[in-house]
C-alpha cells in the first residue's frame, strides 16, 4: 500500500524529468536501446544490478545507485549523454575483474557497445515507471514464484 501511494508522486517526478530532457544526448539517440537491454542482461547482468533490466547481481556496483546520486545531485544537468560516455568508456577501459568488451573473447561491436551504453544511460538511477518499465515491476513479483512450480 505504501507502493501505491507512492505511485502518483513518482509519476509526477518523471513528468518533470521528461520535461528537462529536451536535450537528449545526441550520442545516445542514434543508438538502440531495447537492443542495449538484451545485450546488458547477457553480458552484465550477471555482475551488475539494474532494476530495468531486473538484474540484481552485486559482483559490480549497482548501476542505479552509482548513476542515481549523479541525476538527483546535478538536479538533471548530469546529462543522459555523460552517463552514455561513462558507461562506454567503463566498457573499453575495465580493469578487472570487469572485463574489456571491445577486445577478448567477450568482445561486443561497437554498435553493440553503444546500445548498452544508450540503454544504461536511459534507465540507471531512474525510477522503473519513468523509465517506462513495466519490467521493474515484473521483476519484483518474479520473486515470489508462484503456481508455476510443480
Ligand atoms: C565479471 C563481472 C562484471 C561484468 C561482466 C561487468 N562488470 Fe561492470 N563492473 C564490475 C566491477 C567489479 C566494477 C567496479 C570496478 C571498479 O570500481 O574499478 C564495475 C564497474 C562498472 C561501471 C562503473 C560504475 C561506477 O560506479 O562508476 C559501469 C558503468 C559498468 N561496470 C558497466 C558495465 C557494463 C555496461 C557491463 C556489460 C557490458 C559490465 N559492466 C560488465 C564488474 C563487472
Amino acid at each position: 500500500m505504501t507502493f501505491r501511494a507512492l505511485l502518483p508522486l513518482a509519476l509526477a517526478g518523471a513528468a518533470l524529468l521528461g520535461a528537462g530532457c529536451a536535450g537528449r544526448a545526441v550520442d545516445s539517440s542514434a543508438a538502440d536501446a531495447n537492443s542495449g537491454k538484451t545485450l546488458f542482461s547477457q553480458n552484465c547482468g550477471g555482475c551488475h544490478a539494474l532494476a530495468d533490466a531486473g538484474t540484481t547481481a552485486n559482483v559490480g556496483p549497482n548501476l542505479d545507485d552509482a548513476f542515481r546520486a549523479s541525476r538527483t545531485e546535478e538536479g538533471g544537468s548530469f546529462e543522459e549523454s555523460t552517463i552514455f560516455d561513462v558507461t562506454l568508456d567503463q566498457m573499453k577501459l575495465a580493469a578487472p575483474p570487469m572485463p574489456r568488451f571491445d577486445t577478448g573473447p567477450q568482445a561486443l561491436t561497437e554498435e553493440e557497445l553503444r546500445n548498452i551504453a544508450a540503454y544504461v544511460a536511459s534507465t540507471a538511477g531512474v525510477p522503473p515507471q519513468a523509465a517506462g518499465g513495466a519490467t521493474g515491476a515484473t521483476g519484483a513479483t518474479g520473486a515470489t514464484g508462484t503456481s508455476t512450480t510443480p
